[in-house]
C-alpha cells in the first residue's frame, strides 16, 4: 500500500549541465525543469545526442547537474558523499537499461529476487512479491527458466520486475526496448505503466519509438536543451 506524497517523487529546477571548457564548452541541458509524479509514467522524446541520458543519469543520480537542485520526494538532494547517493539509488529508485543484463546461471526468480536479497528480505515474503510481479506481467510459468530460455522481450520483462520489485519510488528507464520488436516493445511498455500505476511509482523512460506514444501519461520531447510537450503529442498531463 502506498502513502500518497504531498511531493512530487522526483523534481529537477533550473538544471543546467554541460560539458568541456572554454570554446570547446558544449551546453547540454539549460535550465530544465521537470516534475514527476507518482502512478505516472513520462516519455522522454528527442533526437540522438539531445540529452535524454544526460536528464536521466541526474534523475537516477548516477551524474551530478552542473547547477540546479534534484528532489527526491520532497528533498533537496545536494552534496551527498557517494555512499549516501548510492543507498538513495539503491532503496528508493530502480533502473532499466537497453540490455537485461541478468545474471545467467540464475533463474528468471532469481534474477528478480536479487535486489530483495541486497536488501536482507526474507526467503519466503521475498519469493512471494517476486511471484505476484511475475503473475501480473504474465510470466508467472517462467520464474524457474535460466535467461538463455528466455526471449529478448522476456528478459527485458524480467529486467522489469527486478527493477520494480523493491517498490522504488522513481523508475529510470534508459531506451528499455530499443534491441526489442515493436510487439515486444509495445507489450513491455504497457508492463511497466501498469505496474507503475499499481504500485505508484513514477517512471521516466527515454525512447525514439513513437509507438510507445499510447502507453505514456505525460510526453516531454527535449530539443536544443529545452523541454516542452510534442505539438504532435495527444497525451495531456493528466497529472
Ligand atoms: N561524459 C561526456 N563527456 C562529454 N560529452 C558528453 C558526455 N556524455 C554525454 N556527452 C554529450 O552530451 C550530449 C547528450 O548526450 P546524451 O547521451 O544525454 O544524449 P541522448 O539524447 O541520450 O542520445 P541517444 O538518443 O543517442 O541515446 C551528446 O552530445 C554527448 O556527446
Ligand atoms: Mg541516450
Amino acid at each position: 500500500m502506498n502513502i500518497k506524497s504531498p511531493h512530487p517523487r522526483a523534481r529537477l529546477r533550473a538544471v543546467c549541465k554541460g560539458y568541456g571548457e572554454g570554446i570547446n564548452r558544449q551546453e547540454i541541458l539549460h535550465d530544465i525543469d521537470l516534475e514527476l509524479h507518482e502512478g505516472t509514467l513520462t516519455l522522454l522524446e528527442g533526437p540522438s545526442g539531445s540529452g535524454k541520458s544526460t536528464i536521466l543519469n541526474i534523475l537516477g543520480l548516477l551524474d551530478r547537474a552542473d547547477s540546479g537542485d534534484i528532489e527526491l520526494d520532497g528533498r533537496i538532494i545536494v552534496d551527498l558523499p557517494e555512499k549516501k547517493l548510492a543507498r538513495l539509488r539503491n532503496e528508493e529508485i530502480g533502473f532499466i537499461f537497453q540490455t537485461a543484463d541478468l545474471i545467467p546461471r540464475m533463474t528468471a526468480l532469481e534474477n528478480i529476487r536479487l535486489p530483495l536479497d541486497i536488501q536482507g528480505t526474507g526467503r519466503r515474503r521475498a519469493d512471494q512479491r517476486v511471484m505476484e510481479i511475475l503473475e501480473k506481467l504474465n510470466m508467472g510459468e517462467l520464474a524457474k527458466q535460466p535467461p538463455e530460455k528466455l526471449s529478448g522481450g522476456q528478459r527485458q520483462r524480467v529486467a522489469t520486475a527486478r527493477a520494480l520489485v523493491t517498490q522504488p519510488k522513481l523508475l529510470v528507464a534508459d531506451e528499455p526496448t530499443s534491441s526489442l520488436d515493436s510487439e515486444n516493445a509495445v507489450q513491455t511498455v504497457s508492463a511497466i505503466q501498469d505496474l507503475c500505476h499499481m504500485m505508484g511509482t513514477a517512471v521516466i523512460l527515454a525512447t525514439h519509438d513513437n509507438r510507445l506514444r499510447q502507453h505514456a501519461d505525460v510526453i516531454l520531447s527535449l530539443r536544443d536543451g529545452n523541454l516542452a510537450a510534442p505539438a504532435t503529442s495527444n497525451a495531456s498531463r493528466k497529472y
